[in-house]
């Protein structure tokens, strides 16, 4: 993977507009309009109980996942994606691992998330994490566009690989 380092964003650090304009244009370039959220990720951020990982090589963003605990029983990856370029170099799993890790500190007992079943080495991923399949939600990102809902469920023991 080269230099790679996962680093949590903090709205205090000097780099936060570079880094929050090159995670913007990964996101137009990756997803559709309607999933992306390149219009609203300085709003996002802004909120409380959100957080931002990003996964740095010399410089330069690889990729990035956000997610947020909106309770302290659950938490949900909003957002994980890699450029291009950086794919199958372990970016994505090791920003996964780390965004499960932040969310278990925070001791919830279940991590939720949404992707669109046409996604195949997110879903993959996923799975490879102990996430399951709870549901197909049809429409849920456009009319002509479902999404999985998957869960990852910790008990006092498990560890799902992290
Ligand atoms: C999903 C995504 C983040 C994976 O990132 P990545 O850095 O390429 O993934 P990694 O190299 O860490 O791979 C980890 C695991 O993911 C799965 N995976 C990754 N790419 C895959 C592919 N093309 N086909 C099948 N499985 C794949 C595998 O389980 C892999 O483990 P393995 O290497 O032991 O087989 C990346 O493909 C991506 O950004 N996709 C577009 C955005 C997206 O779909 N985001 C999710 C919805 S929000």
């Amino acid at each position: 993977m080269g230099s790679c380092v996962v680093v949590e964003l903090h709205r205090n650090v000097l780099i936060w507009s570079k880094v929050i304009d090159e995670i913007v244009r990964i996101e137009r370039k990756i997803f559709p309009k309607h999933e992306s959220l390149a219009r609203s990720f300085d709003e996002e951020l802004n909120k409380r109980n959100n957080g931002l990982l990003y996964s740095d090589v010399d410089g330069d963003v690889a990729g990035y996942v956000m997610y947020s605990w909106p309770s302290s029983l659950c938490a949900s990856i909003t957002k994980l994606a890699v450029k291009e370029g950086y794919r199958r170099q372990g970016h994505g799993e090791a920003l996964l691992e780390e965004a499960i890790k932040k969310c278990r500190a925070r001791s919830v007992h279940r991590i939720s998330l949404h992707v669109d079943p046409s996604r195949t080495p997110a879903v993959t991923l996923y799975m490879k994490f102990g996430f399951r399949i709870d549901d197909l939600i049809e429409g849920y990102y456009s009319p002509d566009r479902n999404a999985y809902r998957m869960y990852l469920d910790f008990d006092g023991n498990q560890q799902n690989g992290v």
